[in-house]
């Protein structure tokens, strides 16, 4: 794990000065996988005591990167200009929170807080943020689709979403004609050539305007929410 070497090459120059003290140690963290919503403000809080030692430092780290360095006295929490604005930071003695502002999917990756005492006594907490977010829906091609009259319409719908999708549905003009991959119709003309975690497919054969010309739909559902695309389908031929 990153984060691991990072704390450790951290930790080389603290090493020597131990004893005396005892170590910090957190008392309350968060997770170790940390679920956020993405576009939401999301606060992680740790609590900690420095036994009969005292605070000198507090580090949080992306991965690599510092993003914030509190040093014991008075100066403000120094954030690396790329996340200032997008945290806010309470750092004390005994207690920390971090909070992002509108979490990003980027943001979805391994931080740690470090706390440092006088001594060079050290603890590390953990915590890999998950940002969760809103189905993206987008079914292959233009908005309007022209089908011949007789020939097969082939609709592929894709997605992403985390968590994953735990329900996806085609709907034509309202009606829900497929969910989860199974068929909620008996038209032998129509099937789910392809379904997965990422995409389904409708088919209908033997195209005709009365029967298939209309908005289909895909509407894709997960925890934090839903959200669809649609397809005007017009069958066109010689009447
Ligand atoms: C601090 O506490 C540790 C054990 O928790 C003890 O070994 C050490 O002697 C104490 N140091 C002082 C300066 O009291
Ligand atoms: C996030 O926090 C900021 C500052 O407190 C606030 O202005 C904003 O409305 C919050 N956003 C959400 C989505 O709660
Ligand atoms: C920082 O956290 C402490 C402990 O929860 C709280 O008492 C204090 O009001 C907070 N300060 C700010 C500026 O939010
Ligand atoms: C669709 O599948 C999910 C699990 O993947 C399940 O929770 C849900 O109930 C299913 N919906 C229907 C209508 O079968
Ligand atoms: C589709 O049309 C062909 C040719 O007209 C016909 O043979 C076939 O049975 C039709 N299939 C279905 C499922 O309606
Ligand atoms: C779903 O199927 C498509 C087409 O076969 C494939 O490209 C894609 O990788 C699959 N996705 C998943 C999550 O299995
Ligand atoms: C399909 O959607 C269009 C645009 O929203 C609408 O004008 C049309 O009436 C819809 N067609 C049907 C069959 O519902
Ligand atoms: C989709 O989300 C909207 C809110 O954005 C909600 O009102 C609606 O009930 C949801 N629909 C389904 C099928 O979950």
């Amino acid at each position: 794990m990153k984060v691991a070497t990072q704390l450790f090459l951290l930790c080389t120059l603290c090493i020597f000065s131990a004893g005396g003290d005892s170590p910090p140690v957190f008392t309350a963290q968060p997770p170790s996988t940390f679920l956020a919503v993405e576009g939401h403000n999301s606060t992680l809080k740790w609590t900690y005591n420095f036994g009969n030692g005292s605070f000198r430092q507090l580090i949080f780290l992306r991965n690599f990167d510092i993003l914030v360095d509190k040093i014991y006295n008075d100066v403000p929490p120094y954030a690396t200009p790329a996340y200032v604005g997008r945290l806010l930071v309470n750092v004390t003695d005994t207690y920390a929170s971090i909070t992002f502002l509108g979490v990003k999917r980027t943001d979805s990756t391994d931080y740690a807080l470090k706390i440092v005492s006088k001594k060079r006594q050290s603890a590390d907490s953990l915590v890999e943020i998950s940002v969760q977010f809103i189905p993206a829906v987008a079914i292959d091609g233009d908005q309007q689709q022209f089908v011949p009259v007789g020939n097969e319409i082939l609709l592929t719908c894709r997605y992403n979403a985390s968590p994953p999708a735990s329900e996806v549905q085609w709907i034509k003009d309202g009606n829900v004609i497929a969910t989860n991959g199974s068929l909620q119709i008996s038209d032998s003309r129509v099937t789910i050539p392809h379904h997965n975690e990422s995409q389904v497919q409708l088919s209908i054969i033997n195209a005709t305007t009365s029967q298939d010309a209309g908005n289909y739909t895909c509407l894709v559902i997960n925890d934090v929410g839903n959200s669809s695309d649609t397809t005007s389908i017009f069958i066109k031929g010689v009447f």
